[in-house]
């Protein structure tokens, strides 16, 4: 390890689909309504992708990721090395991550990875990105966080649809040696508990469950997500919020040095009750699920990328992300920007 590296955040970018779903739309499909959604989630609207205009993962990846290149004033080919969080591939393969090298037209050959840990899929990438940066290994390297939970959802099951939305985030990091700059990547803790695996999970179209022909006859969307909410609404703010303290702890700082918490958004309640167990302001805590719903591997680097544009989230900031998803994984961290 050369510790003198230092890594750092060069750009942001985001793309969320044209097509807006708001909770009205969504009465017309299952019995609901905006008054419970908004009450029970936070959530207002959703963006959903129109597979017809092509708006595929490796197309928004590429919107973000040009956004991105624009802040960190960086030409394409110096990524080194795409590192792609999705749940749901956008095909079995080739990896996502090719195809995003493709549609961003790098030609420098470099190494395309995907990762999948569901809503914590982009927190697991920075851990990487901060390992291989420090390694020396790489200097520029793109992680990407984008999810459709659109395609696997029961547009008719109320218990899951209302939830989620599609979108993209994309970030640039960059390993600076000597930097005299606070900037950095101090600390990231990972976990998973697989005890609760089945209570959040795309149960057919792998090699367990393929999709069979009655499936398809049944005219049912055939993959559909299973969820029982309240086990993973336990399960997420108690390790949310354990995980942040723990983060605290090993750093021996508190939450008043903390300038911005940015947790994984699945339910404005769930962030609402972190923030409460764990004493930090809500006026500190970045949220955009009003707007997007649980993009999962997307609602952070999303969620940041707005905070930077609007100003919000400034150069030397402290901020700390706390995240969690099917497995059940998570993961929380802190960051200098
Ligand atoms: N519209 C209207 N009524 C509804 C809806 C809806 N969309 N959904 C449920 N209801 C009804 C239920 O049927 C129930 O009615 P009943 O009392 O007659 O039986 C009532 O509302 C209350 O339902 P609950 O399930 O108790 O509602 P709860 O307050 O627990 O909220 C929710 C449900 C929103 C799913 C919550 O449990 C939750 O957010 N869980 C976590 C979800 C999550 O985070 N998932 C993904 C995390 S990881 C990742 O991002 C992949």
């Amino acid at each position: 390890m050369t510790n003198s590296i230092k890594s750092k955040i060069v750009g942001t970018g985001r793309y969320h689909p044209k097509k807006i779903y708001t909770n009205d739309d969504l009465t017309s499909m299952m019995d609901t309504s905006d008054e419970w959604i908004r009450e029970r989630t936070g959530i207002k609207k959703r963006h959903i992708i129109d597979l017809e205009a092509k708006e595929y993962p490796s197309f928004m990846a590429q919107k973000a990721t040009e956004q991105a290149l624009e802040m960190a004033n960086m030409d394409r080919n110096e990524i080194d090395l795409i590192l792609y969080s999705i749940t749901y591939s956008e095909m079995s393969f080739p990896n996502t991550a090719s195809l995003t090298q493709l549609a961003l037209g790098i030609t420098n050959k470099c190494p395309c990875l995907d990762i999948n840990a569901a809503c914590t899929g982009w927190a697991y990438g920075l851990e990487l990105v901060d390992l291989y940066l420090k390694s020396g290994r790489y200097k520029n390297i793109l992680l990407i966080g984008c999810d459709v939970p659109s395609s696997f959802l029961d547009w008719e099951d109320r218990n899951t649809a209302v939830l989620f939305g599609d979108g993209c985030g994309a970030m640039i990091f960059q390993g600076v040696e000597n930097s005299s700059e606070e900037h950095d990547i101090h600390l990231t803790k990972l976990a998973c508990d697989a005890t609760h695996a089945m209570n959040l999970a795309l149960m057919t179209g792998g090699i367990r469950n393929p999709i069979t022909k009655e499936i398809l006859d049944a005219k049912k969307y055939p993959q559909t997500l299973h969820m029982d909410g309240k086990v993973i609404f336990k399960n997420a703010v108690k390790t949310m919020t354990d995980l942040a303290s723990s983060i605290l702890d090993k750093m021996n700082l508190n939450q008043e040095q903390i300038d911005w918490l940015v947790p994984h958004q699945a339910n404005i309640r769930i962030i609402e009750a972190i923030a409460r167990r764990f004493d930090f302001p809500m006026e500190k805590v970045i949220t955009n699920i009003e707007d997007y719903g649980n993009t999962s591997s997307a609602t952070i680097p999303t969620a940041f990328d707005e905070a930077v544009r609007s100003g919000k989230i400034q150069r030397g900031n402290k901020i700390l992300f706390t995240s969690f998803g099917s497995g059940l994984t998570s993961a929380a961290g802190l960051i200098t920007y």
